[in-house]
């Protein structure tokens, strides 16, 4: 029997992955990836070499090239960050949080040959691990076969909110028009790409977070977890 159980979520903009996903693994013991970090990774390292974010041969080859590691906060990172981001060995984890390299990121996750470096990486970081990841495409191409795969949505004007609560706290001019807008453009260029698009598999267990708080969905899928890991333990 293997021993380690993968779990695997995507879903939109703002349905709250990262925050639960966070919690999950905190709770479970596991470790928690953030993909879409490296595909912010990549936009950074465009970015900083002055390279167009549809210039894939470029990106490519600085992708090849760069050191991307990622690691739970320490004591000294405790700054409301989810996860610590080392690109290159330099701390960029809210460098690549801004609206410039999110912008980056949606443009670089359309180039098919970034995706397949990145995948690769993925995969070798989760292998014969316990692990929590998100993503777009984690349920159908990173971990096919995870042992429980949640598709992670809310609402637009829910996912509009939050993401304006985050964002008010350093930028007090921003508004909820303007924010719905960005989502509703990520959300088109995320479901819209022909380059692993976001979408719902049928084996995924859809969890609308509209009108839970980051616990509540963290707990509805420990619950879950344990369920699953009794029955397992019954068969054997
Ligand atoms: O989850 P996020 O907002 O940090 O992701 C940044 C960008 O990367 C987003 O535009 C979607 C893309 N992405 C992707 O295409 N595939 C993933 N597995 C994760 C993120």
């Amino acid at each position: 029997m293997k021993s380690f159980f993968h779990i695997a979520i995507d879903g939109p903009v703002a349905a709250g992955k990262g925050t639960a996903s966070k919690l999950v693994a905190q709770k479970l013991g596991f470790l928690y990836i953030d993909t879409g970090a490296m595909y912010r990774m990549a936009a950074m390292l465009a970015a900083q070499h002055g390279v167009d974010f549809n210039d894939e041969a470029k990106i490519v080859s600085l992708v090849k090239q760069a050191k991307m590691a990622m690691h739970s906060p320490r004591q000294d990172e405790q700054d409301g960050r989810l996860i610590t981001v080392l690109l290159n060995g330099e701390d960029v984890s809210w460098k690549i949080r801004s609206k410039e390299i999110s912008e980056g990121a949606s443009k670089v996750s359309i180039l098919l040959e970034v995706r397949k470096i990145l995948v690769e990486k993925q995969k070798e970081i989760a292998q014969g691990k316990n692990v929590v990841m998100e993503g777009r495409d984690i349920t159908y191409r990173v971990l096919p076969d995870a042992d429980l795969k949640i598709f992670l949505d809310a609402a637009l004007s829910a996912r509009a909110e939050r993401r304006v609560k985050q964002i008010q706290a350093t930028n007090p001019q921003i508004t909820l028009e303007k924010i719905l807008k960005e989502i509703a453009e990520r959300d088109e260029r995320d479901m819209g790409r022909s380059a692993d698009p976001l979408q719902i598999v049928p084996d995924a267990w859809v969890l609308d977070t509209t009108d839970l708080t980051p616990a509540q969905v963290a707990d509805t899928i420990v619950h879950r977890v344990h369920e699953m890991r009794q029955l397992t333990h019954e068969k054997d």
